[in-house]
This record gives C-alpha cells, sequence and structure tokens, in this order.
C-alpha cells in the first residue's frame, strides 16, 4: 500500500524563530474566502484580526469593506427578534450554516468543521526518539503538513485511471482519501483544483500552492499570537542562562571558605 503520512513541508513558521510569512496570509485568507467559505466556517475570528499585527495585516480601510460584505445576526429589536445587518470590525465570522441539522442537509449527512481551530485537529506526533529531533516543530506544523497532503496527495487522481485499494467500497457520498484516516473515507469531495483562484502577485495558481497558502492562513487563525509567544520564548530562554551562570559563581564564591 501507498505511504499515508503527510509530507513534511517546511514553513516560514518553523522553528524557534519562525514567523507568518505576511502575503501567503493574505493569499490563503483569498483561498478561504473563495473556496472554503462556501462549507467551512470561521466563527472564531474576527473581522478585526485580519489587520492585528502577526497576521494577513490587511489595512483597517480593508477589514472595514470585507466585514460589510457580510451579514451577521444582529442585536435583537423590540419584539426580540434578530435581523441580520452588516457586518462590522468587531463582528465574528458568521456561521455558515444555521445549525448541524442544515450543515448535514448540505453535505451528504456530514458536518464541515469550523476552520478557527482546525490547523490544530490532526497534528501528528513523531513519536520517539523523532520528538527530541523535533521538538520545535511537533503537533505544530504536523496541522498543516496534514491539510495540504489531505487535499493535495490524499484523493485519487480519477483522470489518472487511480482506484481504491482492492476489495475497499467506498460508500455512496463519500471519496476516498489515503490521508484522512482509516477507512479513508471522507464526505468531502476534493475542494480546488488548479487555476480556481487567481493571484495576483505571480504566485503559482496550482492545487500544491492555494493547500499550502490556506493552510498556513489556518495556523494563523489557530495560533494568531505564535510569533509573540516565540520571542517571550526566547527571552525567558535567554534570561534562565544568564541566571544559571550568575547563580553558578555565586555559589563557588560563597562556598570558597568551605573545605
Ligand atoms: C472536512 C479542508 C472546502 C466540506 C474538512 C477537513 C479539512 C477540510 C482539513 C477535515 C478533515 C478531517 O476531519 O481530518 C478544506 C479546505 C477547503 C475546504 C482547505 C478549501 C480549500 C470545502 C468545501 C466543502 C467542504 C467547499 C463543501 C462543498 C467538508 C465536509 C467535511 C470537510 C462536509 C467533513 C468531512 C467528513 O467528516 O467526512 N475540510 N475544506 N469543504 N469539508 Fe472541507
Amino acid at each position: 500500500e501507498e505511504e499515508a503520512t503527510p509530507q513534511r513541508l517546511s514553513w516560514s513558521f518553523w522553528g524557534p524563530f519562525g514567523s507568518y510569512d505576511q502575503a501567503q496570509l493574505q493569499r490563503g485568507f483569498k483561498v478561504y474566502r473563495e473556496v472554503c467559505s462556501a462549507c467551512h466556517s470561521l466563527h472564531r475570528v474576527a473581522f478585526r484580526n485580519l489587520s492585528d499585527p502577526g497576521g494577513p495585516a490587511f489595512t483597517e480601510g480593508q477589514v472595514k469593506a470585507l466585514a460589510a460584505e457580510y451579514d451577521v445576526p444582529g442585536e435583537p429589536d423590540d419584539k426580540g427578534e434578530v435581523n441580520p445587518r452588516k457586518g462590522r470590525p468587531a463582528d465574528y465570522f458568521p456561521l455558515v450554516f444555521a445549525n448541524d441539522n442544515a450543515a448535514r442537509a448540505a453535505n451528504n449527512g456530514a458536518i464541515p468543521p469550523d476552520m478557527s481551530l482546525l490547523a490544530k485537529a490532526r497534528g501528528e506526533s513523531p513519536g520517539f526518539p523523532g520528538f527530541i529531533f523535533d521538538i520545535f516543530r511537533q503537533y505544530q506544523e504536523g496541522g498543516p503538513d496534514y491539510i495540504h497532503a489531505l487535499i493535495t496527495n490524499g484523493y485519487l487522481d480519477e483522470a489518472k485511471g487511480e482506484k481504491p485499494p482492492e476489495g475497499v467500497k467506498v460508500p455512496d457520498g463519500a471519496h476516498y482519501n489515503k490521508i484522512f484516516p482509516a477507512p479513508h473515507f471522507i464526505a468531502m469531495a476534493k475542494p480546488i483544483s488548479d487555476g480556481q483562484v487567481e493571484y495576483t502577485d505571480g504566485t503559482p495558481q496550482t492545487v500544491d500552492q492555494y493547500t499550502r497558502d490556506v493552510a498556513a492562513f489556518l495556523m494563523w487563525a489557530a495560533e494568531p499570537k505564535l510569533e509573540e509567544r516565540k520571542r517571550t520564548g526566547f527571552k525567558v530562554i535567554l534570561f534562565l542562562v544568564v541566571l544559571s551562570g550568575l547563580l553558578y559563581f555565586t555559589k563557588k564564591r560563597v562556598w570558597s571558605a568551605v573545605g
């Protein structure tokens, strides 16, 4: 059988000093918006987050215009009825479906998961002893690797005559995907194809590139404080190293008279 673990990519946010690539996050948001948002919500992210430092860093004007393109549930009126109104930067991305039943009805019985934390959902541990060498990557980039691999490498290429393994009967409405956990039946059809989203900066318009970009964007959505956290971690380690040195010499001095 074919190798079915996600390919490990090298992400800009990899490692102790990694940071997000702003242009990539902007492209990834475009892919989310034009493709994934038809089914997947992003309900824990507020429009205003898109202009936060360390993120896609859209301008406040762009965020205001974007928010206004969405209808969000308004505050209840005198009769207690909730009338939709235009989105504002402080609002959260609205839900795509009114409730789980509506979501299931539109998706062959499966619910498209909210994307706010999806990049953390199926991160894979490299196990022992891999994690020792991999300490900065473990879990953290597993999710984006998974999202990329699921869509780019997971589905069968029917044009090339690829078929599910011998004896495997794929249920109606499901799709065989070797990256999706066993039994590898996923309700989502391959959601994106080459050339579907237009990039204006010359970046290749391929499924591989789209899924890298959207996975990076989803990583940011799930971990918006990643850069800040890494900076703080570095300062803490530096402080501890200096403190250890000082304590060592202090100890030597204090105990120097004791035979
Ligand atoms: C599930 C990504 C577009 C419908 C998922 C999962 C991921 C994902 C990572 C979770 C797989 C898992 O549980 O491990 C994406 C991305 C998209 C996209 C990156 C855009 C490029 C869409 C669209 C639809 C859709 C447009 C609807 C037409 C679903 C459904 C599931 C799902 C129904 C649940 C599948 C199941 O549990 O069997 N998607 N998706 N997705 N997606 Fe998407």
